[in-house]
């Protein structure tokens, strides 16, 4: 497809889609998706590159169908959003034909956390911008994975909660849920690991760098406690926020196609496999994350 101002505009939601491009809402809250687009394998041009980015600012999640990128070429269309920012723990090798992607796959599932609401690196302090995942092998039926908007959870918070989540300040961890002790087996290097990712402080509420959209910056995975209020206090909040990203209002879930390729925010959207397949069931997604 060549891009052309119209591409930008029906991206961006001004005008017609160009012929064979067809771009459509996922949910209300989150994701669109986009079919007949091919990538060429060498770049993006600039402004399909410009369209792309204001669509993932304005809907968090772009999924593209089987057919637009290959398993060797999806990081070169990712890498348009950024610079590749990898962060391969001892789980997740880089994956066979691309340097450049990670393998989540199923045969490690027992070390990998991927079924709790996370963002990708969320447990340091320079997480990744974006997220991009290439489905390689998909079981039948199973597999899907959850997106939730934290920005339209963001929106949907009463307006004096929302005033008092904002004086806030949650210190988040890899090991608030165990990430590094079950990744990281060898007890040195856990201890490196410890030393390399150590908890950290940030402002609970968080505003988007380009959109200016809020977001609740807490995933389940990640967050430790509020600081300064009492164990019950941090719990009872984080409690209702947790809630709130899983809600049905907040999320949408994607029905893997092998061939698929998903593309996120990962600042304002947070996600979530979902392990209901058997065990020992083949189930493969590449990934690669990018700074801004
Ligand atoms: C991930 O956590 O980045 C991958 C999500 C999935 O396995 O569905």
């Amino acid at each position: 497809m060549a891009a052309t101002r119209s591409t930008v505009r029906a991206i961006t939601g001004g005008a017609a889609p160009p012929e064979g491009v067809h771009v459509a809402d996922i949910k209300h809250a989150i994701g669109s998706h986009i079919a007949g687009y091919r990538f060429d394998g060498v770049s993006v041009p600039d402004d399909f590159r410009i369209a792309l980015r204001e669509l993932l600012q304005r809907r968090g999640l772009v999924l593209f169908e089987p057919g637009t990128v290959t398993a060797e070429n999806f990081t070169t269309f990712a890498g348009f959003l950024g610079t590749f920012f990898h962060y391969a723990g001892p789980h997740t090798p880089r994956a066979p034909e691309n340097p450049d992607a990670t393998m989540i796959d199923s045969s490690r599932d027992n070390r990998l956390r991927n079924h709790i609401w996370h963002a990708d690196g969320g447990f340091r302090e320079d997480a990744p911008a974006f997220t991009a995942l290439f489905g390689k092998v998909i079981p039948q039926g199973s597999g899907d994975t959850m997106f939730a908007s934290a920005a339209h959870v963001y929106d949907m918070l009463d307006p004096l909660f929302a005033q008092y989540l904002e004086s806030l300040t949650v210190v988040q961890s890899p090991d608030a849920t165990g990430h590094i002790t079950e990744r990281y087996l060898d007890p040195e290097e856990a201890a490196q690991a410890r030393l390399k990712m150590p908890p950290f402080e940030m402002p609970l509420v968080r505003v988007h760098p380009a959109s200016g959209r809020k977001w609740v910056a807490v995933n389940e995975s990640y967050a430790c406690y509020i600081k300064g209020v009492s164990r019950v206090h941090s719990q009872n909040i984080l409690g209702i926020l947790f809630d709130m990203i899983k809600s049905p209002e907040a999320t949408c879930r994607i029905e893997w196609r092998e061939g698929a390729l998903a593309v996120w925010d990962n600042r304002v959207v947070q996600h979530r496999a979902v392990k209901d397949y058997a065990p020992g069931t083949a189930r493969i997604l590449y990934r690669c994350t990018m700074t801004a």
